[in-house]
């Protein structure tokens, strides 16, 4: 079925069917539907991990920039078009770079030089300054540029209110609580988020390219030649590798190397007009990624390759998405577009953001056709998780009941995703997470 018709479809389908199932759902008494299989350690980071109440002022979640519908990341079609940089819990402080996805991102190790290759391989955040997701997740809390909070125990404090304390106290006892240790209790929290990141709903492996290498279902011949040029001709594989892991684990699509693709400069990155107690060099900032973590100008503007799965996931057609750390590019077209012709056509695109250390031997020059570039982009879309042979449109996961709310910012609570909500299916049998 086409994409149009399918939005079609489900737009004159979704006022009815939503009445329905609210029935549906008020007539079974229950007030949402069940996360099913998530350990109670994972149902409490997915509560902590929608609950806008954690931000100070209070409206922003982890999920207002990292939202399942759209794998993960940011979930405003219009900021992802215009600014693609999204605004803090006090609205007019902005971060500097696009949300990557929180999906696989527990796979990536710790930091780390490889000698052997000379590259730096792992962490978190697109410059690798964060080793895991435990400590990634106390950072959003606190940052001024996001959630905003005073302090640690600002945050144990709305976690004490909030109306998922009996899970909290049954996953942690309830002396955390209960006491004065805010540090401690913190730090349950971020690892209660860790545990919801590393689960298998936010790592589902259930791509229709998934099923592909399980021999369940067949590409399309646009998606064929797609994989093919992945795989061979355009490169894309030697930095996000679509084979099976050595232990037969499913693909990733990042080897987490470091590398400058000499992105232009998103101008309209709102971090230019901070201000200077924020962004000391306004205009002439330069994101130098890894090279500022490291102190080291051989590794300037280089940042972590970002997993491909669920990049072209989106909830309509007409949604956009914004792309490369700093948004620059609109649409999966224009990527594979700047990596085909990026050497020999520079003046097409902006000077890179970093001219030191592009990386002009892997890509820049790939020779393909306007035809190869869709189907790379065909092949691209086969990586959105969700997918199910019989119904054309993807699941989510189940949010949690405390937390449904039509706050403009958390547009994923629709109808339309309790719809397909109701569509969720299980796990594909045979795929394995991985190291965890
Ligand atoms: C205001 C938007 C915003 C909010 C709110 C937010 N994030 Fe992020 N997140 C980002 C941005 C932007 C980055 C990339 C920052 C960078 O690389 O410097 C990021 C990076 C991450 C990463 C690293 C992923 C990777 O592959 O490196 C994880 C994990 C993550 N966020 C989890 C969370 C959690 C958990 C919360 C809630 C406690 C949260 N985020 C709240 C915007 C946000
Ligand atoms: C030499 C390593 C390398 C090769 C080869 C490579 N990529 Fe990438 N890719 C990266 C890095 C690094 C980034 C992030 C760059 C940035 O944000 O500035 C990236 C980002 C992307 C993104 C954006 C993802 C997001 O979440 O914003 C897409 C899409 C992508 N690559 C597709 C491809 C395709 C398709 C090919 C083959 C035509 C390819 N890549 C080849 C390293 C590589």
């Amino acid at each position: 079925m086409s994409g149009l018709l399918t939005s079609t479809l489900a737009h004159r389908l979704r006022p009815r069917l939503w009445l329905l199932i609210l029935v549906a759902v008020e007539m079974s008494g229950l007030t949402v539907l069940s996360a099913g299989e998530l350990s109670p350690v994972e149902q409490l980071g997915k509560q902590l991990f929608f609950d806008t109440n954690l931000s100070s002022p209070p409206g922003q979640s982890c999920a207002s920039c990292h939202a399942p519908e759209v794998g993960f990341t940011g979930p405003d079609s219009a900021i992802n078009e215009s600014t693609s940089v999204y605004p803090g819990a006090a609205p007019e402080r902005f971060g500097n770079r696009k949300p990557p996805t929180v999906a696989y991102a527990s796979f990536s190790p710790k930091l780390t030089y490889n000698a052997h290759d000379a590259v730096y391989v792992g962490g978190q955040f697109w410059d690798g300054r964060v080793d895991d997701l435990v400590e990634q997740a106390k950072g959003p809390f606190l940052n001024p540029l996001e959630m905003n909070n005073a302090s640690a125990a600002e945050v144990v404090d709305k976690v004490r209110n909030a109306d998922y304390r009996a899970l909290f106290d049954r996953v942690y006892g309830s002396q955390t609580l209960a006491g004065s240790d805010a540090t401690r209790a913190f730090d349950q929290i971020a690892r209660a988020i860790a545990a919801y990141e590393r689960s298998r709903e936010v790592n589902s492996f259930d791509s229709k390219y998934d099923l592909y290498l399980a021999g369940r279902v067949q590409l399309t011949d646009a998606e064929a030649r797609g994989l093919k040029l992945f795989a061979g001709r355009a490169n894309c594989t030697s930095c996000h590798p679509h084979e099976r892991r050595a232990d037969g684990s499913p693909p990733l699509f990042t080897n987490f190397t470091y590398v400058n693709v000499g992105v232009p400069q998103n101008t309209s990155n709102p971090f230019y007009q901070a201000p200077r107690t924020v962004n000391a060099e306004g205009a002439q900032f330069r994101d130098l990624g890894l090279g500022n973590v490291l102190q080291d100008v051989s590794q300037n503007g280089k940042v972590k390759v970002p997993t491909l799965r669920n990049v072209a996931k989106k909830p309509d057609p007409e949604f956009v998405k914004a792309f490369l750390h700093n948004g620059h590019f609109k649409s999966l077209k224009e990527v594979v577009h700047f990596y085909n012709i990026r050497n020999s056509r520079p003046d097409d695109f902006g000077d890179p953001d970093v001219a030191e250390n592009v990386n002009r031997d892997e890509l820049g020059n790939l020779g393909l056709t306007d035809t190869e570039e869709d189907d790379v982009v065909a092949f691209l879309e086969t990586l959105s998780d969700g997918y199910t042979a019989e119904k054309s449109e993807p699941r989510v996961p189940v949010i949690p009941a405390s937390v449904q709310t039509t706050d403009r910012k958390d547009r994923f609570r629709s109808a339309r995703e309790v719809i397909r909500v109701s569509r969720f299916r299980g796990v594909i049998p045979g795929t394995t997470s991985g190291q965890r």
